[in-house]
């Protein structure tokens, strides 16, 4: 969701707290021509849905996108979008055709599918054709897990939506403009990185384009559930005695006082509610004996949610987290974080990660190094992530991509990144594994980003006062051997994450056994150290990128943590090797960044087993 030139005054006029999500989205977009989104659906996963996933016919539209963009910058419509076919015979009409075009795979990004592409960041046109039986009283939205990173979507030649962010889902509504028998989508996405985008230019990621995530088909009944909270009452104190579960169900579009029904069998619990004329049906009922969800277990219970003639049933875990202090309390009690970073790609076959496959071999590495704690970097990653972490106890720090440098000066970009926050908030509530919203990662401290970023925060608390906000901060600059943070955005978090590369970037790896941080009176998560290693590259334990060294740099920062009287998490970074354009060191890094404990091809470095044998043994920090 981008705006074009001009859409500034709409912003300045509406303040953001008193919009409401549909018309706050409306008024940004239709401002710029854009189909708004009507709703965004929670639970699809746990919808029957038509999957879409599968080969898509593709056409690459180079910069400056001729196809797609008009000469003014507007979307045209009149271009690919209409799917038509040159004339073999007869008077010239167009130059491209989907039917004859080749195909990509959805999900899945498109540079590790064709080698052409494997640079490519600009557009690319997907088609494909589906049969339908649209049933009477019913609505249906195409739901796409995730396209980096701008798309446009069309149904039968129709633009149904326009979505800006690679890493949230999105829903169109295809209702008024599918029919019975064939039809066709077509989907053009845009991979360009923007100055003003969110993450903005410059990421020491790998920018996969693509339809990244599952895309389906849902259809509803008209009236429908297309958001819901369900979770235990977070009082003032944890009081598992009085324990109560809340929440909300939102029903599109349904009369007021329409009965909405909230029921989890397990528990012998039952309740219901009316909606009011925003749609929303809260609830809440006592619920003594439940068991609460932690890594030790992680128990989730089936939520049957009824509404009308809709129903839906998701799996969901019950649990406290919050901060008492410099502690962090998960059901009441000090909780310690040991994990690690990860980066949404593929082990072994690489690219984007969106397989189930791909999820059970991450968090097989994640069990078997005993974390019971995930930081995903530096963005929302597929849903599937999160189902892992409620099924295998793995607690979750999820975060926005405010990445280092983003035009924090301009209230566009704010916007766009409440509806990211919101898109990520609304699609992961229910997940018991999250215990963190991340609002960004090492953003330079000056007024207008800490402004932005405390708004941000603030917002956060406002759409899910649950969990806890954090952010990972860059610096300070030793002082000696004293590390002060003082950064301002500290007081708008719950948790402060820190990132630090003594003996790597800065200093000796000696050097952090020496070292004194001072921190403000909160909890905090180590969310960033390591160093650099080409897996099976040996030598001394001052040879950069040998196993050996890589080892030593962590055990002088082991060292360096263990001082840290407020320590509540580390995550190392990073689980895995990883594609990053700036890393080019030939046969040390060869576009890798390579500070993974394990190598991309999943081979296990010297690193990983001393945080497996540091973790086995709850070596690393205290829970207080
Ligand atoms: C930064 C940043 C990461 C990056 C890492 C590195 O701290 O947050 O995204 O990959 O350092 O330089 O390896």
């Amino acid at each position: 969701m981008y705006l074009f030139p001009g859409c500034i005054p709409c912003l300045q006029m509406c303040s953001l707290k008193n919009v409401a999500w549909a018309g706050f989205l409306t008024l940004m977009m239709c401002a710029s021509g854009q189909k708004p989104l009507q709703t965004l659906l929670v639970g699809v996963d746990h919808r029957t849905v038509m999957s879409l996933n599968g080969e898509w016919h593709y056409l690459v539209d180079q910069s400056p996108g001729r196809a797609l963009y008009t000469a003014n910058g507007e979307i045209n419509d009149k271009g690919y979008a209409m799917n038509e076919h040159p004339n073999i015979v007869g008077k010239h009409n167009q130059e491209y055709d989907f039917s004859t075009a080749p195909t990509l795979k959805v999900p899945g990004d498109w540079n590790t599918q064709v080698p052409q592409l494997f640079n490519y960041e600009g557009v690319v046109w997907y088609e494909r054709d589906f049969e339908a039986q649209p049933k009477a009283g019913t609505r249906t939205f195409l739901h796409i897990g995730a396209a980096n990173y701008r798309s446009h979507v069309w149904v039968n030649q129709k633009r149904v939506c326009d979505h800006e962010g690679g890493y949230t889902p999105f829903d169109c509504e295809v209702t008024a403009v599918w029919h019975s028998g064939s039809n066709f989508v077509v989907i053009a996405v845009d991979a360009t990185r923007l100055a003003d985008g969110i993450p903005s230019v410059g990421i020491d990621w790998f920018n996969y384009g693509g339809l990244t995530r599952d895309v389906s088909l849902v259809t509803v009944p008209e009236a429908f559930i297309d958001d819901y909270d369900v979770h235990l009452t977070d009082g003032v104190k944890f009081d598992p005695e009085n324990a109560e579960i809340s929440g909300y169900v939102h029903v599109l579009d349904a009369p007021a006082g329409t009965v909405v029904t909230i029921e989890i069998p397990e528990a012998g619990l039952k309740t219901s509610g009316k909606t009011d004329s925003e749609g929303n049906a809260t609830f809440s009922m006592k619920a003594q004996g439940l068991t609460l969800w932690s890594p030790d277990s992680p128990k989730l219970y089936k939520v049957h949610l009824s509404a009308g003639a809709d129903k839906l049933t998701d799996d969901i875990g019950f649990r406290d987290i919050r901060v008492d202090g410099t502690r962090i309390l998960l059901n009441g009690k000090p909780v310690f974080l040991q994990g690690a970073n990860m980066h949404a790609e593929a082990p072994v076959r690489g690219g984007r990660a969106y397989s189930d496959e791909d999820v059970s071999t991450i968090f097989g590495y994640l069990k078997d190094m005993h974390a019971n704690f995930v930081r995903l970097a530096h963005y929302p990653h597929d849903e599937r992530m999160e189902r892992a972490g409620d099924r295998d106890g793995i607690m979750i720090w999820s975060e926005i991509p405010n990445w280092q440098h983003i035009s924090f000066d301009k209230p566009e970009v704010y916007a766009k990144d409440v509806a990211m926050l919101r898109e990520m908030i609304r699609r992961d509530r229910n997940k018991a594994s999250v215990i963190l919203w991340s609002v960004s990662n090492e953003t330079p401290n000056n007024p207008s980003r800490t402004k932005f970023l405390t708004d941000l925060a603030n917002e956060a608390r406002r759409l899910d006062s649950t969990r806890l906000i954090t952010s990972a901060i860059i610096g300070p600059k030793p002082n000696g051997m004293e590390m002060v943070n003082d950064d301002p955005l500290c007081d708008a978090l719950d948790v402060i994450g820190q990132n630090e590369y003594i003996g790597w970037y800065e200093m000796t790896p000696e050097d952090a056994d020496k070292i004194h941080w001072t921190f403000p009176q909160k909890p905090v998560v180590m969310s960033e150290f390591g160093a650099e290693a080409k897996f099976g590259n040996h030598g001394a334990v001052n040879q950069r990128w040998t196993e050996e060294q890589q080892v030593y740099v962590l055990q002088h920062q082991l060292v360096m943590l263990s001082k840290i009287p407020q320590l509540r998490g580390v995550t190392p970074w990073i689980l895995m090797d990883f594609r990053s354009p700036t890393r080019n060191i030939p046969r040390l890094q060869d576009g890798y960044n390579r500070k993974g404990l394990i190598s991309e091809d999943g081979k296990k470095k010297q690193a990983f087993f001393l945080f497996q044998k540091a973790y086995s043994e709850h070596a690393v920090g205290k829970a207080e």
